[in-house]
């Protein structure tokens, strides 16, 4: 895990596609306790014809171990939208004893199938006996000079489509980072403020989808005025959605020679843990062909 020097917040990254699998989960530590960002993970059922590869489902179940450890000594969850990367319905049956206060995205501002998905959450969360908080747009005091900062809601991407996402950034002292969620941006107007305005030293971003590696221009105009504008920004770490593409070599370069010409450091959530990128859904088709040909013959 990276150390950030003297800052009071340690984040590690419990599970992303840099780590293997579909997710964005993180736990901060703080001096007022251990806050669990989205604890969940998923894997894409096919993709490049074929279904999760052997090595998914070791990083599947490692990521999960990860995440249930952290759970036991969270004292707060967020939960940024009702996506199956970042929740599950039975997560109350995970939480430790108190459970932990549990912040939630609004669902009434988003999608049909999110709402769905939140009602089945509040119930499993009721059942248990918490009472979820919804604290969407606002900041929560968590003692010890500790505060959280929740967005108003914004698009998961450029349109309504997939319904609206709430960013989570957590403030220690005068050390700020922020996790975006699933904003796949930015790539609105309202994406870049709201970064903007928290104005983090450490971002955790999901930029958009890349087919063939080609990230929409938007993408970059609007991280070029984040660079210029954030001159506090130490440390971008970029993962989630578009690593989900064998060809992300090709935006990334381009994205880290605007980060390094601000004097931004850019590295996975893999490498900011201190540890090395795996892609595996990127290489799904590439670890199935070798592993074919490997047995080839042995039927
Ligand atoms: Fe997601």
């Amino acid at each position: 895990m990276r150390s950030e020097g003297e800052s009071p917040l340690r984040v590690r990254v419990l599970a992303c596609e840099s780590l293997g699998v579909r997710a964005f989960a993180a736990r901060v530590d703080t001096p007022a306790g251990t806050l669990v960002v989205d604890p969940a993970v998923a894997l894409a059922p096919r993709r490049q014809g074929f279904p999760p590869a052997p090595e998914e489902l070791q990083a599947f179940y490692a990521a999960w171990d990860r995440i249930r450890e952290a759970l036991q000594e969270a004292r707060f969850v967020a939960i940024t939208h009702y996506h199956h990367d970042h929740q599950l319905p039975y997560l109350p049956d995970v939480f430790p004893d108190p459970p932990p206060r549990v912040f939630l995205k609004s669902p009434e501002d988003t999608n049909r199938s999110q709402k769905a998905r939140a009602a089945f959450l509040i119930e499993n969360l009721r059942k248990r006996g918490i009472p979820p908080e919804f604290p969407q747009g606002t900041q929560v005091d968590l003692g010890q000079e500790v505060s959280v900062w929740f967005s108003p809601p914004l698009f998961h991407g450029a349109t309504p489509r997939l319904g609206t996402v709430m960013m989570v950034g957590v403030r220690a002292k005068n050390r700020r980072v922020l996790i975006t969620s699933d904003i796949q941006g930015p790539v609105r107007e309202e994406h870049l403020e709201a970064i903007l305005h928290f104005a983090p030293h450490v971002l955790f971003l999901d930029p958009p989808m890349a087919p063939g590696g080609k990230m929409p221009e938007e993408f970059f105009s609007l991280m070029n005025r984040l660079f210029a504008e954030l001159p506090l920004l130490e440390v971008v770490v970029v993962d989630h959605h578009p690593l989900r593409d064998p060809q992300m070599a090709r935006w990334w370069k381009a994205l880290n020679h605007r980060a390094s010409a601000h004097g931004v450091r850019m590295m996975t959530g893999a490498e900011w843990n201190g540890t090395d990128t795996t892609l595996l859904e990127a290489q799904r088709a590439e670890r199935w062909k070798a592993r074919m040909r490997e047995t080839e013959g042995w039927g």
